[in-house]
Formats: structure tokens, sequence, C-alpha cells
């Protein structure tokens, strides 16, 4: 199965009232311009053209060198499909128009469409049944079930209004006809704009087979505004809970749960109520996720015990049977085989060995305002709490710091290194100094 995918992204976006482009905002970590694309590749697309408006700099930019078209002024759907005419060609074959504000269309719908093209239609679009279809363009069927045009929201005769098979947008068009008809559609209506969804009407006059595939409502839902956006961000983490629990991950209140499109999650894993796996994630089988731990860009190997209150930032790498606990935070560290940081802790350009125990409060000192520095940590080393160790710096495998260091420089394998003030103990002394200050208090001094 191959195809071109056209995917519109040219529109104003107005109702987002954001200084970021439509197509750029994101959906499960992932922005929507990249699912249409991503799916498309998925369904077998050849090539992909975007369609964008002048000044799109931000869009082009992220596009990174892959195809698009300019649509110079944003005179509708049909124009802009037009845009996009010579890096489409008119050869044979199946090109699918997509917008790039419709984020949940799956690869499977999109072969479904293409393969009914193949199939010999000329067109095949997408209808669904929307609870309230106001604002869709209806589906008519004439006589005989076949769908004779597409009819908008705007243009629609009171008996047109009471269709409830609606256009979801996406289409499957003979390469070889598309713009030929496309040259036909006219702006003669209600908003003067060239509507793509007029192809139907004038396909069908010229005697091509008009299809339609109906498909679920969430897979078409588009995005205009933010509330949209927080209703297409639900149905998707409705879609990835179920996914990642029918692949054998316990989730104890999932809907509190939030996850990256990309992360792995292996088997057994458990994810307690109110965590968020961001993007860039892999969670070893057996893997405990307490409540409130929040992770991004982390790869945990078997049987790690993680919060509650967790903060695993990008570049954690966490071996088999690690445990990081309440409120620790981790950037770019490595911890080895069964290495432990239970409490309050902040590891940040770090590598800790197989075994080692980071005690309560110990800080890795890595930035000085200029650059970061690395500290090493070896196999089976033990920090007591509240030290902190000063980057760079290489604490030897097998040593002991003493709670309360500050170390700021090497510390040689199994040695013992502290570094605070000896404890000075005054027999009476807590007795002399209330008897004293009551005193004091009594004179009024
Ligand atoms: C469109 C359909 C409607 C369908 C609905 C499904 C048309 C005329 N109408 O209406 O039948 O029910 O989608 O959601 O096609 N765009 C451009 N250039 C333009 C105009 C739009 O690139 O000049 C892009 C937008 O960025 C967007 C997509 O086309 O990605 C759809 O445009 P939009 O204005 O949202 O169309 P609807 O009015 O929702
Ligand atoms: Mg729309």
């Amino acid at each position: 199965m191959s195809f071109t995918a056209i995917i519109l992204a040219a529109g104003k976006g107005t109702r987002m009232n954001s200084a970021l482009p439509k197509p750029l905002h994101r959906v499960g970590g992932h922005a929507m311009l990249a699912w249409s694309m991503d799916t498309a590749r998925l369904a077998g697309a050849e090539r992909i053209v975007t369609v964008l408006a002048p000044g799109s700099e931000d869009i082009q930019e992220w596009l990174d060198g892959a195809p698009f078209a300019i649509q110079e002024d944003q005179l509708g759907t049909g124009n802009a499909v037009a845009a996009a005419r010579d890096a489409v060609g008119h050869e044979d074959g199946v090109a699918i128009v997509m917008f790039a504000d419709t984020p949940l269309v799956s690869a499977d719908s999109l072969k479904h469409l293409a393969k009914g093209v193949e199939a010999g239609a000329g067109i095949v679009v997408v209808g669904f049944r929307p609870d309230d279809p106001s604002g869709y363009g209806r589906l008519v069927e004439d006589a005989d079930g076949i769908i004779s045009r597409i009819v908008e929201d705007k243009e629609c005769s009171p008996a047109e209004r009471a269709i409830g098979l609606c256009n979801g947008g996406i289409m499957a068009v003979s390469r070889s006809s598309l713009f030929t008809w496309l040259d036909r559609v006219t702006n003669d209506n209600a908003k003067s704009e060239y509507y793509l969804t007029d192809i139907i009407a004038i396909a069908h006059a010229d005697g091509a087979t008009v299809r339609h595939v109906v498909i679920d409502e969430t897979e078409v839902m588009g995005v205009n505004d933010r509330r949209d956006l927080a209703v297409a961000e639900a149905a998707l983490q409705a879609r990835l809970r179920q996914t990642a629990m029918e692949s054998g991950v316990t989730m104890i209140a999932p809907e509190t749960v939030f996850l990256s499109a990309d992360a792995v999650i292996e088997r057994d894993v458990v994810i307690e109520p109110h965590v968020v796996i961001g993007a860039g994630c892999h969670i070893g089988e057996g893997s405990i996720i307490h409540a409130f731990s929040h992770l991004e860009g982390a790869r945990l190997g078997t049987c790690c015990v993680i919060g509650p209150y967790a903060r695993l930032r990008p570049g954690t790498e966490a071996a088999d049977g690690v445990k990081i606990g309440n409120f620790v935070e981790v950037k770019k560290a490595r911890l080895g085989d069964g290495a432990k940081a239970n409490h309050l802790t902040y590891l940040g350009d770090a590598e800790i060995g197989a075994g080692a125990n980071v005690g309560a409060g110990t800080i890795t000192c890595n930035y000085d305002g200029f650059g970061k520095y690395k500290t090493l940590i070896g196999e089976g080393a033990f920090i007591g709490s509240n030290s902190a160790l000063v980057a760079p710096v290489n604490i030897g495998a097998g040593a002991i710091i003493g709670a309360g260091s500050t170390i700021t420089s090497d510390v040689e394998p199994d040695s013992i290194a502290v570094e605070r003030g000896d404890t000075r103990n005054k027999p009476g002394g807590a007795a002399r100094f209330r008897s004293l200050k009551s005193k004091a208090k009594q004179r009024g001094t």
C-alpha cells in the first residue's frame, strides 16, 4: 500500500489563541503535525506534503527538510490542496488529504481509504456520526445510498441539517483526477471559500464512484481550541493506558496516570496513582512507580522502585533493582544494580556504582554557575546523610562518607572521609543555660 499524503496545516488556528502555531501544539507529548505525519508513514505514505501558510517559519524549521507547499492566501481547504499540486503531481496512484488538527486518526483507517481508491473508487471519504453534527459538513446520499455531495454546515437546508452522517475531513482521492476536479471548484458559497468537499459532487457528476467509510468519532475529532485539545488528550490517554494495561502493566487508578505516546513499559510494572511518564521513558519489567512521581527521559532496568514523589529527569539510567525514593531528583545520572538513594537527594551528572547507598539529603554540587561537573561514586560506597559532594569529585568503591560532610577532593576506595567539626559536649550545660535565661527573664532584662 502506498500513497501520497497531503496534510493541510495552513489554517489560521485563531481559536487556539496562541503564539505557537496550532499544528505544533502537543497531544500525548507529540506535536499534532507529528501525529499526522507518523500515522501517514505507518499506513504506507511514500511522500508527505504539508501545506503551510506564508510566514510559517516555525513549522518549516520543525519540518527539518520534509517537503511542504505554501498556500499564499487562506481561501479554503480546496485551495489549500491545490497549493500542493506541483509537489504532488498527477501520476496514477492515491492521494490522501489529512488535516494537521486531527491527530487521532488511525493508520488502519488511512489504509482502508487508500484501498478503496486502489479498488477503483474516485474518492473515498470518512464519515462519522457525532452526537452533535453542527459545524460539520454533511454527507448527502442519493436514492441508491451513494454519496452524491457534501454540504457544509453553513450551506445546509433544514432537511440537510438533520443529516447525522458527517464529513470527517479526511479523504482518499485518485491522484490523476484530484487536481482536475479541484480546478472546477468555485467559491460561490457562504464563506466565499474553495471547499475541498465540492469535489464530491463534481466527481459524482463525472460518473466516478464515491464511497464512504464510517469510523469512530474519536479518530476524526478536530482540534480547534484548547478545550478540543484537552478532549483529544483525554481520548489519547485512554487509548495509551488501555494499551499499557493490555500488555501487562498494572495501574491502580489509570485515569490519573499520564503517558507519553513513546513510553515503553514492560510487563508487570505497577504504576500507582498520579504518575506522569513523559517523553523518552523505558521502564523495565517488575518495576514499581509509586504515587506522585514524574519521569522524563528515564531508562529503568528490571525491578526498580521509584518514588513516591520522585523526579527522574532526562538522562536518568538505572540498572536493575535500583531504589530512588521520596523527594529524590535525578538528572543525567547512571545508577548501577541495586544502588539506592532513598530520601531527599539530588543526583546530577553522576555515576553511582552497583550497591552504593546514598544517604538522605545528599547533594551532588554539579554546577558552579558556569560549567557542569561529574561526581563518580564507586561500587558499594556509603554516602552519609546530608553530604555535599562538590564536583568534579571521585568517591572510591567501598568508601564511607561521614554524615554532614562537604567533600571537595577525591576519596580513596575503602577509606572513610569525614569533614565536619567535632561535637563539643558540656555536661550540665543545658541546665545552666536554662537557669541563667529564666533568672534574666524574671529581672526583666
Ligand atoms: C472541514 C470540512 C468539513 C468537515 C470538517 C471536519 C471543508 C470545506 N470542510 O471543515 O466538511 O466536516 O472539516 O473537521 O473542507 N486549512 C488550510 N487552508 C485553508 C483552510 C483550512 O490549510 O485555507 C486547513 C486547516 O489548517 C485545517 C484543515 O484545513 O487543518 C481544516 O480546516 P477547517 O477550517 O478547520 O475546516 P472545517 O470548517 O472544520
Ligand atoms: Mg476544523
